[in-house]
């Protein structure tokens, strides 16, 4: 006997945004799809689906995650942050340093470069381009994305 579909979900409470919510889903379910078809946070991506490419970053309990590789219910209890909460500015300079063409990897370039700027104090310009480096980009070859994400943090390029 099939089971009805709603009796093999589960609920799943996280913060999302700042903002605390239940969601119901497949066992199997990736947060990457819970976010984009359940919650409509379609500023995350889906480049790979490996774990490869970073388009699909976001933020988990402060620290950048692929969320293709996350099943929702490891997000139980946790704050997850998109793109979405990002505010308007905030990383400014990725606008003005050639660091976007298609914009494909865009949103997963930001919330890796949140995390870099909430931890400025312990970088520099090395440890930019090897904390970018999870984060895949087919247009700009790279430098004018490790160029926006250090003149975010204030860091001059010593290249
Ligand atoms: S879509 Fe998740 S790492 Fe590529
Ligand atoms: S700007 Fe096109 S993939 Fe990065």
């Amino acid at each position: 006997m099939t089971m009805p579909a709603d009796q093999t979900q589960i609920e799943v409470p996280f913060t999302l945004n700042g903002s605390e919510i239940v969601v119901r889903v497949e066992p199997s379910e990736r947060l990457l799809d819970t976010l984009r078809y359940h919650l409509a946070m379609t500023g995350t991506k889906e480049g790979c689906g490996e774990g490869e490419c970073g388009a699909c970053t976001v933020n988990m309990n402060g620290l950048p995650v692929n969320s293709c590789l996350v099943p929702t219910y490891q997000a139980r209890g946790a704050e997850i942050e998109t793109i979405e909460s990002v505010q308007h500015g905030s990383v400014h300079p990725l606008h003005s340093t050639g660091a976007t063409q298609c914009g494909a990897c865009t949103p997963g370039v930001v919330m890796s470069a949140m995390w870099l700027l909430k931890n400025r104090d312990k970088l520099d310009t090395h440890t930019v381009r090897e904390l970018m480096a999870g984060n895949l980009c087919r247009c700009t070859g790279y430098d004018g994305i490790v160029n926006g994400v250090e003149s975010a943090l204030g860091l001059g390029s010593d290249e």
